[in-house]
C-alpha cells in the first residue's frame, strides 16, 4: 500500500511543528560549506509544506532561526538572512497558489530591516489564504517568549488592575506568540538530536515527539508521512487512563 494511505483522514495531527535541523552536517558529508545544506534545506520546506497542506494538517510551524542562531559565526548569519529573503521571494507565488497562509512567532523586530519588510508583505498577501497555516519561528526562543509574556502582562495590569485569581492556563497562553493557534499535536526533530533547542517549551506539554535520523535537506513528505503514521499508533492520554477513552 503507498504510504500516504495508510494515513488516517480521521486523525490527522491539526499542528506539525518541526525543528529543520541538520542542513551543516549535511552539506559536510558531501564535501561543501554549510551554506549549501541550508539551501538544500529549502526543497526540503517546499515539499513538507506542499504535503502537509495536501493531507489537510492546519498548522505546520517550522523553527527555521532560534535566538541563540544569531551565535553563529557572522558569515553564516548573515547567509541564512540572505536565504531567508530570496526564498520569501521565490515561494510567494506557489504559497498563494496553494492557498497557503504565513504566519510567524518570535522576536521579529529583532531580524534585520529588509527581512521584516519580506515577511510582513507576504504576511499580508496571503491573509486571506484558508489553507495550510505556514507558522515560520525565526529569532524564536520559547524562554524569550515566556519572560516576554511576564512582561507584557505586568505592562497590561499598571493600565487595568488583574485579579490574580484570573490568571490561568489559557489566561497566559492569550500573551504567548502562539496565541490563536492551537498546541502542536506531533513535533518532528531531524538529524538524530534528542533535545527540544528552546522551541515551544509552553505549548508541547502534551505534544507527540518523534525523531528521526534523517538530515533535514533530504527530508521529504514521505518523511513527513511516516511521522504521522507513527503518531497515529500512539494513545494520546492526557493524564487519563486507556479505559476513560473513547
Ligand atoms: C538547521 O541546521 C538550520 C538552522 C539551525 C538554521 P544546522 O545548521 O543546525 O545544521 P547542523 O545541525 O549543524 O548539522
Ligand atoms: C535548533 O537547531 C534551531 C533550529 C532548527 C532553527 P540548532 O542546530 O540551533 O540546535 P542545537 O544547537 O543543536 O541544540
Ligand atoms: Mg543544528
Amino acid at each position: 500500500m503507498d504510504l500516504k494511505e495508510k494515513i488516517d483522514k480521521n486523525n490527522l495531527p491539526a499542528h506539525v511543528a518541526i525543528i529543520m535541523d541538520g542542513n551543516g552536517r549535511w552539506a559536510k558529508k558531501k564535501g561543501n560549506q554549510r551554506i549549501f545544506g541550508h539551501k538544500n534545506g529549502v526543497k526540503a520546506v517546499r515539499d513538507t509544506v506542499e504535503g502537509a497542506g495536501e493531507l489537510g494538517v492546519q498548522y505546520l510551524t517550522l523553527y527555521a532561526f532560534s535566538t541563540e542562531n544569531w551565535n553563529r559565526p557572522k558569515k553564516e548569519v548573515d547567509a541564512l538572512m540572505t536565504l531567508l529573503i530570496t526564498t520569501i521571494n521565490s515561494e510567494t507565488d506557489t504559497l498563494l497558489k496553494n492557498n497557503v497562509r504565513l504566519l510567524t512567532i518570535g522576536d521579529t523586530e529583532g531580524l534585520p530591516k529588509n527581512v521584516k519588510e519580506k515577511l510582513n508583505a507576504v504576511i499580508e498577501k496571503t491573509a486571506n489564504n484558508t489553507g495550510l497555516k505556514l507558522v515560520l519561528a525565526l529569532n524564536y526562543s520559547a524562554r524569550w517568549e515566556i519572560v516576554n509574556a511576564v512582561k507584557n502582562i505586568l505592562t497590561d495590569s499598571k493600565k487595568t488592575d488583574i485579579n490574580i485569581e484570573k490568571i490561568n492556563n489559557e489566561y497566559f497562553e492569550g500573551y504567548l506568540n502562539t496565541k490563536d493557534i492551537p498546541d502542536p499535536d506531533l513535533l518532528i526533530r531531524t538529524s538524530g538530536e534528542f533535545r527540544i533547542s528552546n522551541f515551544l517549551i509552553w505549548q508541547i506539554a502534551y505534544t507527540e515527539l518523534y525523531f528521526t535520523d534523517v538530515l533535514w535537506p533530504d527530508f521529504r513528505r514521505e518523511d513527513l508521512y511516516n511521522a504521522i503514521i507513527n503518531y497515529q499508533q500512539r494513545e494520546r492520554r492526557f493524564g487519563k487512563i486507556s479505559e476513560q477513552l473513547i
